[in-house]
């Protein structure tokens, strides 16, 4: 079995309870990954910040008793694997291991876990 790395993310106090956040984690060979963390009944979750639907970010969506809120269409996914709970979404949206010490959240990227990411913004320039 191959060993997760643990990376420090953000300080516990940046994710209060009920509250979902962007932020940046090193994946080692998967390059930085673009992460929602909420926090629901005392514990952290991490989840790709990329709604599996439509790409809109999670950490713009709300977090609920099941699972994180998408804002754009109300995709709700489970906090444990990322399941959708309720449509249009039909995908899990990738979930990371968290653990929280000494007041400091720490993710992990397993090796093949990247997510595909925002696939049509890639291809958009801006301006
Ligand atoms: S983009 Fe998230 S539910 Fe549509």
């Amino acid at each position: 079995m191959t060993d997760v790395e643990y990376r420090y993310v953000a300080r516990s106090g940046q994710v209060p309870e009920g509250v979902v956040r962007r932020f940046f984690v090193d994946g080692g060979e998967a390059g930085e990954v673009e992460i929602a963390l909420a926090r629901s009944e005392g514990v952290v979750h991490a989840m790709s910040n990329y709604c599996t639907h439509l790409d809109c970010l999670l950490s713009s969506g709300r977090v609920t008793e099941d699972g994180l809120l998408c804002s754009c269409h109300g995709s709700v996914f489970d906090y444990a694997d990322g399941e959708p709970i309720t449509p249009p979404a039909t995908r899990p949206v990738q979930v990371y291991p968290v653990k929280e010490e000494d007041g400091r959240v720490l993710v992990a990227v397993p090796p093949g876990a990247r997510p595909p990411g925002p696939r049509r913004r890639r291809h958009q320039g801006v301006g």
